[in-house]
Parts: C-alpha cells; sequence; structure tokens
C-alpha cells in the first residue's frame, strides 16, 4: 500500500515536471546545414543546457513547418514561438525601416554591417517590432549576395529583360528594374522548382543558401556580385517571452547570445565551404566580375537609394549612411 502511494507520487512528480517543460517551436526557411540552421540547433541545444531541460527548443527547418510569407502571421498568432526571418521580410510586416538592409551595395563588408546590428540603430529597429506584437532578440549573420541565371551575367545589359526571383521587398524589386530586369516575388520553398521549369530565369542569394537548396543543378551561371546583404533578425512571440518566468528568460537570453557569437562566427565560413561546393559540383560556372563590371552594377542600381529614400525614411538611411561610409551622391 505504501509503496503503491509512493510510486503514485513519484509518477505525478514525474509528470508534473514534463508538463512543466516548456515548448519553443523555432521555425525557419532554410536547410539545417546553413548559418541559420546550425545557429538554431546551437540555440536549441544551449537552452536545454542552461534551462536543465525546462526549456525543450524544437527546430523546424527548411519551411517544414512555414513558408515565408505564413511564418510572421503565425508568429503573431502564436502557433509559432521563435523565428529568423531574413531583414527583407519585415517590410511587408508594415516596419519598412527594414528594407535599408536591402539596399544595392550599402556594406562593403561585415564589419560595416555590425556597425548598425550590434549598434543603437540595430536595437532602435528591433524595438519597432514590440507594437506588432514581437520581440527581436538579435541579428544573426549570413552573407552577400550574389546572381544566378542560365546565361552569363557579366554586364549591366546581361541583366536585361530576365526575370529574376526575389523576396517581397519593394527595395529588391527596384533593385531589379533599376537593370532592366524582371522581379517576381516568391516564397523561398519553391525557388528550386521554379529557377527548374523555367518560370524564373535566374535569382540572388547568399551562396549558404544557392548551395544548400541544390540551386546549383538548375543554374548554369553564377556571377559573384556581392550586390547586397542578407540576414537576420531572430524574434520571438513577445507575450509568450514576456510570460516565461525571469530566470528561465535569462537563461534563454544568454543562450541567444552565445547562439549569436557562433552564428556570426560560422556565417563567412559556411559561405565560403558552399562556393566551394558549388565548384565541385562542376554543374555551374562560377564567374567573378571584374571591378569595372561590379562598379557598372553599382552605378546601375545607384537610383535606387534616390528611389527608395522615402519608402524606409531619410533619417534611417542618414544613420545607415553614416555607419556603412556609402555615398549615393558619389556614384
Ligand atoms: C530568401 O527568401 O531568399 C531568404 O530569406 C531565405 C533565408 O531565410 O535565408
Amino acid at each position: 500500500m505504501k509503496l503503491k502511494f509512493v510510486l503514485a507520487a513519484a509518477l505525478l512528480a514525474v509528470g508534473l515536471s514534463a508538463s512543466a517543460q516548456t515548448i519553443i517551436k523555432f521555425s525557419h526557411v532554410v536547410a539545417a546545414d546553413t548559418p541559420k540552421g546550425k545557429a538554431a540547433e546551437f540555440f536549441a541545444k544551449k537552452a536545454a543546457e542552461l534551462t536543465k531541460g525546462k526549456v525543450k527548443v524544437e527546430v523546424y527547418a527548411n519551411s517544414s513547418l512555414y513558408k515565408d510569407g505564413e511564418e510572421m502571421s503565425s508568429l503573431q498568432l502564436g502557433s509559432v514561438q521563435m523565428l529568423a526571418p531574413s531583414l527583407a521580410k519585415f517590410g511587408p510586416l508594415g516596419v519598412k525601416e527594414f528594407e535599408a538592409f536591402d539596399f544595392p551595395f550599402m556594406f562593403d563588408n561585415y564589419t560595416e554591417l555590425h556597425n548598425i546590428t550590434q549598434g543603437p540603430v540595430g536595437a532602435a529597429l528591433l524595438a519597432k517590432l514590440e507594437p506588432k506584437g514581437i520581440k527581436g532578440l538579435a541579428y544573426w549573420d549570413n552573407g552577400f549576395k550574389s546572381f544566378s541565371a542560365n546565361t552569363p551575367l557579366k554586364t549591366v545589359a546581361d541583366y536585361k529583360g530576365k526575370k529574376f526571383r526575389i523576396q517581397s521587398s519593394k527595395v529588391l524589386d527596384e533593385e531589379i528594374r533599376a537593370v532592366g530586369g524582371i522581379p517576381q516575388v516568391m516564397a523561398f520553398s519553391e525557388v528550386y522548382q521554379a529557377l527548374q521549369t523555367g518560370v524564373v530565369d535566374g535569382t540572388e542569394n547568399p551562396i549558404s543558401n544557392f548551395y544548400t537548396q541544390k540551386m546549383y543543378e538548375v543554374q548554369k551561371h553564377l556571377s559573384l556580385t556581392n550586390h547586397g546583404y542578407l540576414g537576420y533578425a531572430v524574434i520571438v512571440n513577445k507575450k509568450f517571452w514576456d510570460g516565461l518566468p525571469a530566470d528561465i528568460r535569462g537563461e534563454l537570453e544568454e543562450a541567444m547570445k552565445e547562439a549569436t557569437v557562433y552564428a556570426n562566427k560560422i556565417a563567412q565560413e559556411e559561405n565560403d565551404k558552399a562556393l566551394e561546393s558549388v565548384r565541385k559540383s562542376g554543374k555551374t560556372e562560377v564567374y567573378t566580375p571584374t571591378n569595372e563590371e561590379r562598379m557598372a552594377l553599382k552605378k546601375a542600381m545607384a537610383p535606387v537609394h534616390i528611389k527608395m529614400a522615402d519608402r524606409v525614411g531619410k533619417d534611417t538611411l542618414q544613420q545607415f549612411y553614416k555607419a556603412t561610409g556609402f555615398d549615393p551622391s558619389k556614384l
């Protein structure tokens, strides 16, 4: 009798502690083997460690839970707790200032980028998400985008009349139009098939995405244009986050801090490795534009900075220019 009671009490305790475990669903659209995918796994491991199992982060890679275009509203509704959308995905949410990250040739390197993402301008941008029920926790790097197509992309004229898949950003739409291309907004998970079937001719992405989505199978030419940046903000449902016990939230903040250091450390390495793998595949011809060709692209895209200034706000843009040294009047 006594033993039965002890057993029942033990089972109840196990049940209670199991039900007290907090589950965080972390959804993202890229492969597990990318800077974002690896950093998400790192965070999940650290979160379990630091909270001693009180929090379980379930990572859903490759749009297996939500596609881009669906994930933001799902986070706001609370059906997923954590995401790391690319910065281009915040414009459609109504926080257009984020599209400053999409401006062509805005950043020459990660140092210029970090002047924004690791400083007060980046923090102020994340704070703008709060009225939308979203809390921004960190910026995670990916890298610089390159263009691909089935025909060579050397001169600006090579882009003319070609359909390029873009993320849903008005700045990216203008960027493609500036070189005479036709922008086509599309979910990331649909790009491979669209390239394969010829729905679009080409695309832009960091090489880590180009490689892990196997785009090299369906694109004959990759031009290392490094014409724009693509990276992420890690975000959570604000109500969920604020409702966590303070000690748990603190432990998760620490896990996120460590995951961010890791993410930003591996971003360049992962893109370098991916480029090596693309070359090795032998399926895509990798072209490095000459300085003149790259400058011609930069010049052709410069009007985007003037045309889109009001959209992102002149103040935001000035802050970006100050941090990056980009001067559109010099083109
Ligand atoms: C894209 O849609 O091209 C990117 O946002 C994918 C990603 O998350 O890196």
